[in-house]
């Protein structure tokens, strides 16, 4: 078991650590098992739903076209919207309402995948929309029993939702995101396509990349399991235990095929084995932060995509200004593992390393230097947006975005060190630029 002492039992602490994944079918040309496996499922009239970005693709038709020669009858939804609201998830739940479905089929990226949970969610067991989100946000309230099939086949190598028990959304209401957390969300099976990733735009590429290195890096330097507070009952363990030994070793190769694979990839269109590699990393890491968690650079970056005020990137629908989720999570990465390092130094350092970094020579006192200017030198090569300031955020806009990341307790205490409010403020101060 790797590093066994960082999962050193402490008073009060957990003993266990639980492992939950959706069933995996990973491999070219796997859209085309969707009829056999929603068959298998017993599911005779299916919800499949996408967004209408996606249409030119052909990923969805090839869906459709495999669960309609297995004689299930298919209702296509496409009007997810990129970056999903609380709005966007109750329109997607009217449809699934309406249409006495026996199971739903997502074929899209995180927006898609996240609003079929929550349809899937909203229309089998119907409740005030806040009535299952997250605490304090939300009621928190528990998910009262199994959901529908849902068969979930991502399209960007990102943000593992394929395989998490999780859905966000951007509450309108507080301009903020935050999400809804449940085992029963997890969709029953996972179709994972690398192929469909040939289309993605470069752009989308870059930012769905960074998702995953942050996914990673923030499961494999979370407080570990055995320092959370034991669960009252077993089955009130958290999803976000913290890190522990399983996910560990998805972070580990996900970080190492990133430090091989990102900049090329993203660089060239035409590295197919790459946008491969990248795939199976965003799968490896999303099994990871679906058992561990994450912590602060995610917790960060909801008041960072909620607060947009007219930041539209290439590659995204135009009309409306998103700060896309990766950008929006690894523009406070480099300013969160500064401050991490120091509760687990050598957890940084190998994270540096796999993502490529040189830590010869480098010593504990260096950890937070070397991972932060890996993080950095990435972003630069793939011309991500240099920090918060990157994005259109200034120092008159800290206490905002401080008030909208605060109360994602759920995030910022997984995080190796305690934040307090006035650290969560330094952290947006030091993330507004890095070069
Ligand atoms: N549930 C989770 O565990 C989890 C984890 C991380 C992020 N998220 C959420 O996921 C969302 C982001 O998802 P995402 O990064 O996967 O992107 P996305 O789903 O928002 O899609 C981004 C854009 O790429 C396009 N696209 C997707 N696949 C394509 C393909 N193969 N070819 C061409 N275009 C394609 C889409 O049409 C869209 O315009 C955010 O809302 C984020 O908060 C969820
Ligand atoms: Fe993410």
């Amino acid at each position: 078991m790797a590093c066994c002492h960082y999962f050193a039992p402490s008073e009060g602490g957990d003993d266990a650590f639980s492992v939950d994944v959706s069933a995996i079918t990973f491999g070219s040309g796997v859209l085309a098992e969707a009829g056999d496996h929603a068959k298998a499922h017993g599911i005779r009239r299916i919800a499949l739903m996408t967004d209408k970005g996606l249409a030119v693709t052909g990923h969805p038709a090839a869906v459709e076209s495999s669960l309609k020669a297995a004689g299930i009858d298919v209702a296509v939804y496409d009007e997810v919207r990129v970056e999903p609201t609380d709005e966007s998830f109750m329109a997607a739940t009217r449809f699934a309402q309406e249409g006495d479905f026996g199971g739903f089929i997502s074929v899209g990226g995180g927006s898609v995948i996240d609003t079929c949970k929550a349809a899937n969610l909203y229309s089998t067991y119907p409740a005030d929309f806040l009535t299952y989100v997250n605490a304090p946000i939300g009621g928190g309230q528990a998910i009262p029993g199994p959901l529908k099939p849902h068969i979930a086949c991502p399209t960007t190598s990102g943000t593992g939702s394929e395989c998490t028990g999780i859905a966000i959304f951007d509450l309108l209401s507080m301009k903020a995101k935050t999400g809804i957390v449940s085992r029963r969300l997890r969709p029953t099976q996972a179709l994972i396509d690398p192929t469909t990733t040939y289309t993605l735009p470069n752009r989308v590429l870059a930012a769905s990349a960074f998702d995953v290195l942050s996914h990673a890096l923030e499961s494999y330097t979370a407080l570990p399991y055995s320092q959370r507070k034991a669960p009252g009952r077993p089955t009130l363990r958290p999803m976000s235990q913290g890190a522990n030994p399983w996910s560990d070793l998805g972070c580990r190769e996900a970080l190492t095929i990133l430090g091989k694979h990102l900049v090329r990839a993203v660089g060239d269109a035409d590295d197919h084995e790459g946008r491969t590699q990248l795939m199976w990393a965003a799968t490896l890491a999303g099994i990871a932060f679906g058992n561990a968690g994450c912590h602060a650079p995610h917790g960060m970056s909801y008041s960072v995509s909620g607060l947009v005020r007219d930041f539209c990137p290439e590659g995204y629908p135009q009309g409306a200004p998103i700060v896309p989720h990766g950008m929006s999570v690894i523009v406070n990465a480099p300013s969160v593992f500064r401050f991490t390092a120091p509760a687990c130094p050598e957890r940084h350092l190998e994270g540096a390393e796999w993502l490529g970094a040189d830590i010869r020579g480098a010593g504990e006192d260096d950890a937070a230097e070397v991972l932060s200017g890996q993080i950095v030198s990435l972003m630069k090569a793939t011309e991500i947006p240099n920090g918060l300031s990157g994005v259109g955020y200034g120092p008159d806009d800290i206490p905002a975005l401080t008030d909208g990341s605060y109360p994602q307790r759920r995030l910022l205490e997984n995080a190796p060190r305690e934040i307090s409010r006035d650290a969560l403020s330094g952290l947006f101060q030091d993330a507004m630029a890095y070069w």
